[in-house]
């Protein structure tokens, strides 16, 4: 018998309508509601509705004194991240928060060692962690079905339309950004646990970045990026959200293997060997979202180990930022 959490949701916005909770809508014998919280009412009270909690509140803090909310689901503007789940782990609240954890790498580090003073689950929501595809790939390289890794090449180009309410880009936060890399952090995060998933840890990082382009982001909106794994594999990131492509899928990733080659395109994957048929591995892959629910209930509730942890998603942004600070001292660094 499964005894569901409590899960009162910190920032109604639009993840949380289009992501979260088509996920946790799957989920109802693991998790119930009864709080949301949102500075914007009219966000709080669509969310309260949409989900069937009878509680909300403008004040976070009001509904982190809730004694029934046993979990909290953040999921604000990336700068407000770091000190609400912090306050809400000191709360005694298990804390699943949305990526990235911090807005810069200092905060980000010291947001990592004081979340791990407190006896509760901290889980970020990194998707990529949980996404099927991304997990059967991995499965197959160990397996040495593409041998060793040469070389890992991911590439994200697209002008993103911030015109449209329900674009992520539309968000006023995203737009006057007060955390370190503008887009190339927001969307970047993933693409740094998605290669990290698949080829280990990046010893060596050379980056260029480019600004402009877009008539509503700011920041660095487009990067170049040539990295080493410490395995010896090498790989090559291209990052845009003002570059106008045909081919412009989030997860465009291709693994080269000495014996063949494994080719992500958003949902659909497949196997490429020599001599041998395409094989497909995963179609229509799920997001990663239902995973990440599943985890954080299963880390509560069974003390199962968490898979996206506060030190995968502060290695996320220091492969980011370390790739910024490249570009910005025209070097190549050592993480
Ligand atoms: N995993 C993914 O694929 C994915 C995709 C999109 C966004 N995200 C992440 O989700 C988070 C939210 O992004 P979004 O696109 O939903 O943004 P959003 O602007 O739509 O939602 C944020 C909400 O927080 C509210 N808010 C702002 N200040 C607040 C405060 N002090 N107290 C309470 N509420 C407050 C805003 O009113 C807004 O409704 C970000 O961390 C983003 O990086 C993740």
């Amino acid at each position: 018998m499964t005894q569901p959490i409590n899960l009162g949701i910190i920032g109604a916005g639009l993840a949380v309508k289009q992501l979260h909770w088509p996920a946790l809508k799957r989920l109802r014998d693991r998790y119930t509601f009864s709080a949301v919280a949102d500075i914007d009412p009219e966000k709080a009270d669509a969310i309260t509705r949409l989900v069937g909690a009878n509680k909300t509140f403008t004040d976070y803090r009001e509904l982190l004194a809730l004694p029934e909310v046993e979990a909290v689901l953040i999921s604000l503007p990336i700068h407000l991240t770091a000190h609400i789940a912090i306050e809400a782990a000191r709360s005694g609240k298990h804390v699943i928060l949305e990526k990235p954890l911090a807005a810069n790498l200092e905060q980000a580090r010291l947001t990592r060692d004081e979340l791990a003073r407190y006896p509760v689950k901290v889980l970020v929501a990194e998707n990529m962690r949980y996404r099927d595809d991304l997990i059967a790939a991995r499965r197959l390289i160990d397996e040495g079905a593409i041998g060793d890794l040469i070389l890992v090449r991911m590439q994200s180009l697209s002008h993103v339309d911030a015109s449209d309410p329900e674009s992520f880009a539309s968000t006023p936060w995203r737009q006057d950004i007060q955390y370190r890399g503008g887009a190339l952090l927001d969307g970047g995060v993933h693409h740094a646990a998605a290669m990290r998933g698949i080829a280990g840890e990046v010893e060596w990082v050379q980056a260029f970045t480019k600004y402009g382009g877009h008539d509503q982001l700011t920041g660095p909106t487009t990067l170049s990026m040539n990295l080493r794994f410490r395995s010896g594999a090498i790989g090559a990131y291209l990052f845009s959200s003002t570059c106008h492509n045909e081919d412009a899928g989030f997860l465009m990733l291709t693994i080269h293997g000495t014996a063949g080659t494994i080719e992500i395109r958003d949902t659909t994957s497949r196997l490429l060997r020599p001599g041998q048929p395409p094989e497909t591995i995963v179609d229509n892959a799920e997001g990663g979202y239902y995973g990440e629910f599943l985890n954080f209930y299963a880390a509560i509730r069974e003390d199962q180990p968490i898979v996206s942890t506060v030190e995968q998603g502060y290695r996320d942004m220091e492969l980011i930022l370390r790739a910024i600070d490249s570009a910005e001292q025209a070097t190549v660094l050592l993480l």
